[in-house]
């Protein structure tokens, strides 16, 4: 690790998520308000060249993983474009999208070495899925999943857990990875602008662990090692031929080994998901500055922990996370 990603708690920074669009085309409840919000105007947004010239600079530095986010990447119009021109940086390359638009991105993935795809499906019942995209595309959905499967593409799929709604489809997600090597992740809802989140909503790891094991015997759920920096707890069903996790951000979270920096699409670091540590990289780099001396500044000051929010009153506090950025122009 490049010495200058380093953070003053001593962790380096080598995976980049960066957002290229604040729009989608679902309405998910816990990513954005259903009165939608107020976008970024075009004119303030990365352009493709811009998007490249700073992840150039990231890799530059150390960068060797870069995660394309959005609101959903794919919706942008010159996506294949941006992502045909990052194939060529030499670094891991992924998306994480809702699935929607990939059936038009099959031969862009390949030609630019996406080999893995995180896939947001928060229910696999129609009338549920429907009510948390408030958007009708669940048989979209799945021909473009068995298209992705049939493609060869590693499939994540992301699940944000959300009690009284989806807690009782666990097992239902975990029995698709039965025949097929995908891996589920079950996600820990978070509080974010516009959200609704609370406490009461919240459905824990602990309580994910606690289902499985009332529905599967002892030894066949098996603890996996995790990989450094994953942000996912991995266990598998023995025999199953995939996997499940958890991404337990909420109850045990993963800060002390991240790894990550996020540019948003309005072209800010924001030094953590939860922090409003921002720092215009696009105003820097449209005047002709310099942005290498802006991203050590912006790592450098990283909070050991959620953005400073490191006990849960704070965390779970609506007048303060609603000062953070709804999800949908964060990336996730
Ligand atoms: P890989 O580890 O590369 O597979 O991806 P990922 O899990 O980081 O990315 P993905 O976009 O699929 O996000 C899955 C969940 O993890 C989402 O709920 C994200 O908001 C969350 N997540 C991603 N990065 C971070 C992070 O740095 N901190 C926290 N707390 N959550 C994160
Ligand atoms: N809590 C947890 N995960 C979330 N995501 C979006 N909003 C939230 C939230 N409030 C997830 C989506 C997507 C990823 C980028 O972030 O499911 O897969
Ligand atoms: Fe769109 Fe993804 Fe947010 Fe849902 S979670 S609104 S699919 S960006």
């Amino acid at each position: 690790n490049n010495i200058q990603m380093q953070d003053s708690h001593g962790r380096g920074h080598s995976y980049a998520r960066i957002s290229i669009t604040e729009n989608c085309n679902l309405r998910c409840t816990y990513c954005m308000p259903a009165e939608g919000i107020a976008l970024t105007p075009k004119a303030h947004l990365m352009t493709a060249d811009e998007i490249i010239t700073i992840a150039q600079t990231f890799v530059n530095l150390g960068v060797n993983k870069i995660r394309l986010t959005g609101g959903e990447p794919l919706v942008r119009k010159d996506a294949a474009a941006i992502i045909q021109r990052l194939g060529k940086l030499g670094v891991e390359l992924t998306l994480t999208t809702n699935g929607i638009l990939v059936h038009d991105f099959i031969d862009t993935f390949k030609e630019a070495g996406v080999t893995t795809l995180n896939v947001s499906i928060d229910s696999l019942k129609e009338e549920k899925f429907n009510q948390i995209t408030r958007r009708n595309y669940f048989d979209k959905f799945w021909k473009n999943l068995e298209l992705l499967d049939a493609n060869g593409f590693q499939l994540k799929l992301n699940v944000v857990v959300i009690k009284g709604f989806n807690d009782n489809e666990i097992v239902d997600f975990i029995e698709l990875t039965k025949e097929r090597n995908i891996q589920i992740r079950f996600i820990e809802f978070m509080p974010f602008d516009g959200n609704q989140w609370n406490k009461d909503k919240l459905v824990s790891y602990a309580e994910i662990l606690t289902q499985v094991n009332y529905n599967y015997s002892a030894e066949k759920v098996e603890r996996m090692i995790d990989k450094p920096n994953d942000t996912a707890k991995n266990h598998k069903i023995a025999s199953y031929k995939g996997s499940f996790s958890v991404i337990s951000s909420v109850t045990n979270p993963f800060c002390s080994t991240c790894n990550r920096i996020r540019l948003t699409a309005d072209g800010k670091l924001k030094n953590c998901l939860f922090s409003n540590t921002e720092t215009s990289l696009l105003d820097t780099l449209r005047a002709g500055g310099d942005i290498e001396p802006l991203i050590y500044q912006n790592i450098k000051s990283k909070f050991a922990m959620r953005g400073g929010m490191d006990d849960d009153a704070k965390f779970q506090n609506p007048k303060l996370f609603s000062q953070n950025r709804s999800m949908i122009k964060i990336g996730g």
